[in-house]
């Protein structure tokens, strides 16, 4: 199978080969499963103001503690002219409330179960103990409550964002609306000059309806598909700035399936940070930002100098699957609109941004297998099967494991015909290198990550540590990859 290209020359190419690939692969095709054409849509409301996502307020008047209350609970909101959408949200929040925390604090967020299903709450990318880690281990049964608990290290601050991880669950959950971000600031950041903008990037899918559609065949195989993005819970936003400002943009992939090519018209971005924040020193005149699902970037952006001008930003089509059951387009996510004030000088970005240093030598090594199997083609709806390592998730089982301060590299090999995002819980990890078919490429410059991309047929090298005892998944986070079981478990022992 033709894989894609994946190191072209110069700057422009090295925050795809970092993340992934650039240039679309695989067939697109028009999802052969489904049959017949395509359910009608309801329209959702296009073209209001990109919304500053509120915060969830803090209950303690002791600044290194942070203590809020969460509510999962069914909810209705008008995303459609004429519908009311019937949600799942965090404090009636579409996207839930923004988290705001700082490095040294430490958390106490009580959490209420509303819905009619266990949840949980995960803290996605955050170091905190796995008894808080909101896993399928341990669920809050519908209609209780439980307190997640922990500390912020020195080092974490990044963007974040946190989410339910109920067992085969997780993909109805947050296609509900049972997601938002979550950022950690430090008191020494060297972008805080800038104005700070999180774009929270999520998808739904309503029916004629205006109602959240259930999961399709073909979401079960290649993840949700179809569906529209939204930027902090808006269908095409407007994002209004005066020429020639200079912000710093988070950008969250909260989709369960659809990678973001992140590309501004008009505009080279300047990747300053990934999952886990900052990177070492800006990678400036990316003309392209490939976001995995679950991936977050920070891109310093220097928006035109042209007044009363509009740019979109856009997510240009990347296909994930080989087999013809992805349907993959470009896709504009919101529009930049300028004032018509005099441009806002230029803003001089610091040559190093912070010391992200190597863990030091691996000392141990382990391997993770990508399969597919089960397309019994005579069947009509012969399912596919993801594995890791030749099986799928059994809470009770342990897949591999561990030592606390044990440096790891791990292979992650992908011998499925499509790409798959994946997790490690509790800890940032970086990519060291990435190989497909004889070539190897190694990773172009150091970024914490807690999510890598492998793409169909390729496999990546990570470097990876624990720093906490129990048991830690790891998973594909196409959502409904992960439902199906394509998880494990990694025990790490004292
Ligand atoms: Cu964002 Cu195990 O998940
Ligand atoms: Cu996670
Ligand atoms: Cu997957």
């Amino acid at each position: 199978m033709k894989r894609r290209q994946f190191l072209a020359a110069g700057a422009a190419s090295t925050a795809s080969a970092l993340f992934g690939c650039g240039g679309g692969g695989g067939s697109g095709g028009s999802g052969m499963m489904s049959g017949g054409p395509p359910a009608p849509r309801a329209a959702l409301i296009e073209g209001q103001p990109l919304p500053t996502l509120p915060s969830l307020s803090n209950t303690s008047v002791d600044p290194s503690q942070f203590v809020a209350s969460l509510s999962a609970a069914p909810a209705q909101l008008e995303l459609a002219t004429g519908s009311r959408t019937g949600l799942w949200l965090y404090n009636g929040a579409f996207p839930g409330p923004l988290i705001e925390l700082r490095e040294g604090q430490r958390v106490s967020v009580r959490v209420e179960n509303r819905l009619s299903i266990d949840t949980t709450v995960h803290w996605h990318g955050l170091p905190v103990p796995p008894d808080q880690d909101g896993s399928p281990m341990e669920p809050i049964p519908a209609g209780d409550t439980r307190a997640y608990t922990y500390d912020i290290p020195a080092g974490t601050a990044g963007t974040y964002w946190y989410h339910p991880h109920a067992h085969q669950t997780t993909a109805l959950q947050v296609a509900r609306g049972l997601a938002a971000p979550l950022i950690v600031r430090s008191s020494d950041d060297p972008l805080a000059m800038l104005p700070d903008v999180t774009l929270f990037v999520s998808g739904v899918r309503l029916d004629a309806a205006g109602q959240v559609s259930p999961m399709s065949p073909v979401d079960a195989m290649v993840g949700r598909q179809g569906e529209t993005l939204l930027v902090n819970g808006k269908r095409l936003p407007v994002h209004n700035v005066r020429p020639g400002t200079t912000q710093r943009w988070r950008v969250l992939n909260a989709t369960s399936a659809h990678y973001l090519r992140l590309s501004l018209e008009g505009h080279s971005l300047t990747l300053v940070g990934t999952d886990g924040g900052l990177l070492s020193a800006p990678q400036p005149g990316q003309s392209e930002i490939l976001v995995a699902p679950a991936q977050r970037v920070e891109i310093v952006v220097r928006i035109s100098g042209t007044p009363n001008a509009r740019f979109r930003f856009r997510a240009l089509r990347h296909a994930t699957d080989s087999m013809g059951f992805g349907v993959y387009a470009d896709e504009d996510l919101m529009t930049v609109q300028t004032s018509a004030e005099s441009p806002a000088a230029p803003v001089a970005l610091p040559a190093t941004l912070r010391a992200l240093g190597d863990p030091g030598p691996a000392t141990a090594h382990q391997r993770l297998q990508l399969d597919q199997g089960g397309m019994g083609m005579g069947a009509g709806m012969g399912m596919l099967n993801f594995t890791i390592n030749g099986r799928t998730f059994d809470p009770t089982r342990v897949d591999l494991t561990t030592q606390v301060g044990r440096i790891e590299a791990w292979d992650i090999v992908n011998n499925t015909m499509m790409d798959h995002p994946i997790h490690i819980h509790g800890t940032q990890f970086q990519l060291l290198r990435r190989q497909s078919g004889a070539t190897v490429t190694a990773a172009p410059f150091p970024a914490w990550l807690d999510t890598v991309d492998v793409p169909a047929g390729e496999s990546a090298t990570i470097k990876v540590r624990q720093t906490m005892p129990g048991k830690r998944m790891f998973h594909c986070h196409i959502l409904e990859h992960e439902d199906a079981g394509m998880m494990g478990v990694l025990d790490v022992a004292v």
